[in-house]
């Protein structure tokens, strides 16, 4: 996959910004080139998938934001995702010496808590003739003095103890590279950490009933592949998906 022809990279620091995926789409619409990164200490309107907040405080985490130009396909959506989930785990194992999972296909664990959420959109631009990529990466690094808010149901975790003396610049140093690696093996390397493999799962497509299923793997493109009640089966591309946890007596 080839994500920045020019390869040159213009990185932006920032001490607060709403959202760095806002302050981009803005500069994208204003001409800023493909390889625009905006990194911020923190966000004052963090956004996650379905609308969600992503609690963002100071000095706690990585946001960041990547500016790459068009993908051609609905799929290449699941693909830039899946490819940047690789990235942020390999580069959180590089420091904590320990597996990382991704849960199809935004999300990455650490412990059996989140650490990293990603939300990657299109923009359309009038005044090209293209869309445009906006990736961002969300990673708590360490948790803040209060903890995480109850709202995150004690889902959300860190990468680091509050204790780590950690070199962020290195850190999204690591993560910029690892994300403009060339990865020979994409879909191994994702297979590895596929959180889901095997689990029974619920699922939840926009406003329809949420359905229950039995997840088979991860197909070429990255579709979810699952067994429904009935028995057959079936490539999910979008939808959220919860693991149901195994009602023992
Ligand atoms: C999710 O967990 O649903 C995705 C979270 C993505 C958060 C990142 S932080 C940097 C960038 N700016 C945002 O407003 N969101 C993304």
């Amino acid at each position: 996959m080839i994500l920045l022809k020019n390869k040159r990279l213009f990185i932006e620091k920032y001490e607060t910004v709403t959202s760095t995926n806002d302050l981009l789409k803005e500069k994208a619409l204003s001409g800023a080139p493909a390889g625009t990164i905006l990194v911020a200490k923190s966000q004052t309107a963090g956004r996650g998938r379905m609308g969600r907040k992503f609690y963002s405080p100071a000095g706690k985490g990585v946001y960041l934001s990547i500016l790459l130009d068009d993908l051609k396909t609905a799929t290449d959506n699941l693909c830039i995702t899946a490819h940047t989930a690789v990235a942020v785990a390999k580069t959180i194992e590089k420091y904590v010496k320990k597996q990382t999972q991704i849960k199809w296909v935004n999300d990455i664990y650490l412990n059996g808590r989140k650490v990293c959420g990603i939300l990657a959109e299109k923009i359309s631009d009038v005044k090209r003739a293209s869309a445009r990529i906006i990736v961002g990466i969300g990673i708590n690094l360490q948790e803040p003095e209060g903890g995480y808010p109850k709202e995150l149901g004690g889902i959300a975790g860190a990468v680091f103890d509050r204790q780590d003396d950690i070199d962020q610049d290195r850190f999204i140093k690591d993560l910029i590279t690892a994300f403009f690696e060339d990865n020979h093996d994409l879909l191994g390397e994702y297979k590895e950490r596929n959180m889901l493999a095997e689990k029974d799962v619920v699922i939840k497509q926009g406003d329809e009933p949420a359905y229950t299923a039995h997840v088979i793997g991860i197909d070429e493109s990255f579709g979810l592949r699952v067994c429904l009640s009935d028995g057959t089966e079936t490539v999910l591309r979008s939808g959220e998906i919860s693991v149901r946890e195994k009602v023992t007596d």
